[in-house]
């Protein structure tokens, strides 16, 4: 039997399916190329196509033995989605209905879904447990919450068993330097602190040093992509060991700032980091820091990488090797 990853061209999508191939899982991808790269994905079964064309599902479904679904196609940028909002709603809502039903369709039982922290919104929970209330601040997180809940009662009526995972921040690539964090539109810190070094972009900036924080800027849980990815596998053994349907954070559980990352960073290149202070970005909240508690005692997984000197060291590997990212 096989697992079907959709989104499996791109950043975390791609390091599932190395993780998959790794443990020898037959493991078919579908990806619409619309962010995602061709050249991430590291198996021969690819279905190059869209999660919204039940035509694409079916022919993906119908040709390979499926029994589990890792559900990362997505469109996944805070700041895009506050600008276009029905985007996010097409993509994200209607994509993931139309998977549900080829899954009720085709009697596949087990779906691991990509969620994110983005559904806590601004709290000032500190760590942020699966029982902190929800209230997303944008779309892309709104959408996401949407399809929790969707998925929570389509499983209800279908038999389908489920795993939401509640990403913190995803960051750093697998060990092989063959895949790795990269966007042709980027917003993300460390990506963006390793670009600039190599001169790819002008103008770094800390989004504010006035927060209520050690010394001032913003602090986060950052996991590492692949610690992300053995959570999945290990919920895929937990949904097929008869688990039932939960929600669960997935972060490191502890936070570094701003720049405390900046700092890990120029250890690794070598050199100094220049930077401006600029205003805070709008909707960032000061402290974003996870409980994983749950997921380490439910799904017997635990992060293994703890330093972000380690973490930079691999997405710096990967950037090594594509100085101008995928082909
Ligand atoms: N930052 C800068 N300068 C930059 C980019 C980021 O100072 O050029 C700061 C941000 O202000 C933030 C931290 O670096 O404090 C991390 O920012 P990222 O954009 O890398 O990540 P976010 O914490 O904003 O976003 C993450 C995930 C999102 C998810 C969100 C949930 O990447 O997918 O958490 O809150 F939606």
């Amino acid at each position: 039997m096989a697992v079907l990853v959709t989104g499996g061209a791109g950043y975390i999508g791609s390091h599932m399916v190395a993780e998959l191939l790794e443990n020898k899982i037959e493991t078919v991808v579908l990806d619409n190329l619309s962010t995602g790269n061709r050249e991430a994905v590291l198996c021969d079964r690819f279905y190059e196509g869209d999660i919204k064309n039940s035509s694409d599902l079916d022919k993906v479904f119908s040709e390979n033995e499926i029994d589990s679904v890792i559900h990362f196609a997505a469109s996944s940028l805070v700041g895009e989605s506050m600008s276009n909002p029905l985007k996010y709603y097409n993509n994200n809502v209607c994509g993931t209905a139309v998977l549900l039903e080829a899954m009720i369709k085709y009697d596949v039982k087990n779906l691991v879904f990509s969620s994110t922290a983005a559904v806590y919104g601004e709290t000032d929970a500190i760590p942020i447990t699966e029982e902190t209330p929800v209230n997303p601040k944008s779309p892309y997180g709104e959408t996401k919450l949407a399809i929790e809940k969707m998925i929570d009662w389509t499983a209800r009526s279908s038999g389908i068993n489920y795993i939401s995972l509640r990403y913190f921040n995803a960051c750093g690539a697998h060990k092989n330097g063959r895949i790795g964090e990269w966007r042709t539109h980027e917003t993300h810190l460390i990506p963006l602190i390793l670009q600039y070094s190599r001169g790819l972009r002008d103008g770094f900036k800390v989004f504010g040093n006035d927060y209520d924080t050690p010394d001032g800027t913003c602090v986060r849980d950052y996991i590492h992509v692949i610690d992300l990815v053995k959570a999945h596998t290990a919920a895929l053994v937990y949904l097929k060991s008869g688990g039932k349907s939960e929600i669960f954070n997935l972060g490191l559980g502890n936070g570094f700032s701003v720049l405390e990352i900046i700092r890990a960073a120029e250890k690794v290149i070598g050199q100094k980091i220049k930077y401006t202070v600029s205003e805070r970005r709008e909707g960032d909240p000061a402290v974003l820091i996870a409980s994983n508690e749950k997921a380490r005692k439910m799904l017997l997984w635990e992060c293994k990488i703890k330093d972000p000197v380690e973490i930079i060291e691999d997405a710096w590997k990967f950037y090594l090797k594509h100085p101008k990212g995928y082909n």
